[in-house]
């Protein structure tokens, strides 16, 4: 397996150089992963200080792995752990995370998890269908007769956050709106954030909870058939959320809900494209796009990397990890695993193998991959069936933001 020149692997101490900024890099990552898994699925990335696996049964048992957690200060001070004090600059991003469920662990993360489950999945997903397909028949309907289109603008930004936003209950028209908070908002995620990033996310987090809140209100004087009244509603032991739980679980949904969906909409058209295969094939029946839709998942999913922190002393692979340390878990390079996908890279719907692990495994498995899956098992069909002969346009540009995976355009001509 060849090693691309950006990236310097010393196998004897396991130690890894490479700029996630390289375009060479971010643009095809799937490389970098297959060189990773010939030579050192298990690694330190010398520029991110910490250490990575990639290897399918490694990421798939860390992410269930209780001795692990996205969360660590529920079990020890952050003086104990030798932590910065907060940032004061932050104080409104982190109260809006305080309470999401990705930065919650047992037994906090279980009731939260138990009551937004019971209003989320449920009632809310499945009777969706009809209403997501209206919604991706209308927006073909205003470019179908231009014969091109720029496809994230005007199809996959809109779907995901429109169809959030009606199930949470916020008015659609403030879609727009709610993409701008959420791009501010997940730079915050990002390897290399800037204080230009922290200083946006910040007045996205005010903005953004000062207007959930005001929707709460409404809510609670006028109750409604949806998730946020739902949400306000519905107790566990007795027990019902509070306002600032109701704000972050909100604002996880809403940002969760369509920036990686988003992504994986543009991922999934742009690698049955470049596939080459007739998508009269690929979409024939509901069976057949169900692998279409879990291929691209696995092939290119949308966001690459989950962390966890150590919650006591362990050894993984041979590496020794103490109470406080962190772990990197690359679920996309998991996805390429050749011990368990027969020539990974090839995109090919038809095999049957493992299971990908693009929405997560254990106790933080995606809550919305119902969500997800259904809205690119509806959407994807009508796209290609509605647009013949669709093709690229123009070689589309991967964004510079890994460790998300998206496009930046995708420019398409049928
Ligand atoms: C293709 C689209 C999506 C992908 C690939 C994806 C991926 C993931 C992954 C990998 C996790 C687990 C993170 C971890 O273990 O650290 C996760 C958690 C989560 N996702 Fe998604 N997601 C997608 C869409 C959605 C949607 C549509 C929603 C909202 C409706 C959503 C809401 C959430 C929430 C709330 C969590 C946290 C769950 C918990 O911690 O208990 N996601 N997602």
């Amino acid at each position: 397996m060849m090693i691309p020149p950006f990236l310097s692997i010393d196998t004897t101490t396991r130690h890894v150089s490479l700029d996630a900024s390289n375009p060479a890099f971010y643009s095809d990552p799937n490389t970098v992963y297959a060189a990773l898994h010939a030579h050192c699925p298990t690694f330190y990335w010398e520029q991110q200080k910490q250490w990575f696996f990639t290897g399918y049964d490694h990421v798939n048992s860390l992410l269930r792995d209780r001795r692990f957690g996205r969360q660590i200060l529920h079990i020890a001070s952050r003086e104990e752990l030798d932590l910065p004090e907060p940032d004061k600059h932050v104080a409104n991003f982190d109260l809006a995370e305080r309470y999401s469920l990705l930065e919650l662990e047992p037994p906090e993360h279980t009731r939260l998890r138990t009551l937004v489950n019971r209003a989320f999945v449920s009632r809310h997903v499945e009777r969706m269908k009809p209403e997501l397909a209206e919604l991706a028949n209308k927006l073909i309907d205003g470019f179908e007769k231009d014969n091109e289109v720029e496809l994230l603008s005007a199809f996959s930004d809109i779907i995901p956050v429109t169809m959030i936003a009606r199930m949470i209950g916020i008015p659609e028209e403030m879609g727009p709106q709610l993409l701008k908070w959420s791009h501010a908002y997940i730079r915050m995620y990002l390897f290399g954030r800037t204080r230009e990033d922290e200083d946006g996310a910040e007045r996205a987090a005010k903005e953004f909870s000062d207007y959930v809140k005001t929707v709460i209100a409404e809510r609670r004087a006028d109750p409604r058939d949806d998730l946020l009244t739902h949400m306000i509603h519905t107790e566990h032991k007795g027990q019902y959320l509070t306002e600032d739980e109701l704000v972050s679980t909100t604002i996880v949904l809403l940002n969760a809900g369509h920036e990686a969906t988003v992504h994986q909409i543009g991922n999934s058209v742009r690698i049955i494209l470049d596939s080459g295969r007739d998508p009269a094939d690929l979409f024939k029946d509901e069976a057949t796009t169900e692998r279409t839709v879990e291929e691209s998942l696995r092939i290119c999913a949308p966001v690459h990397i989950f962390q966890r922190w150590a919650l006591e002393p362990v050894e993984i692979d041979g590496i020794s990890f103490k109470r406080g340390d962190k772990v990197s878990l690359i679920l996309a390079a998991a996805n390429l695993d050749p011990a368990k996908f027969s020539d990974p890279l090839a995109f090919r719907p038809d095999r049957n193998e493992a299971p990908n692990l693009s929405f997560g495994a254990g106790i933080h498995f995606c809550i919305g991959a119902p969500l997800a899956r259904l809205e690119l098992n509806v959407v994807l069909p009508i796209l290609f069936e509605r647009l013949p002969g669709l093709r690229l346009a123009r070689t589309p540009v991967v964004k510079d933001v890994y460790h998300f995976h998206g496009l930046d355009r995708l420019d398409l001509a049928w």
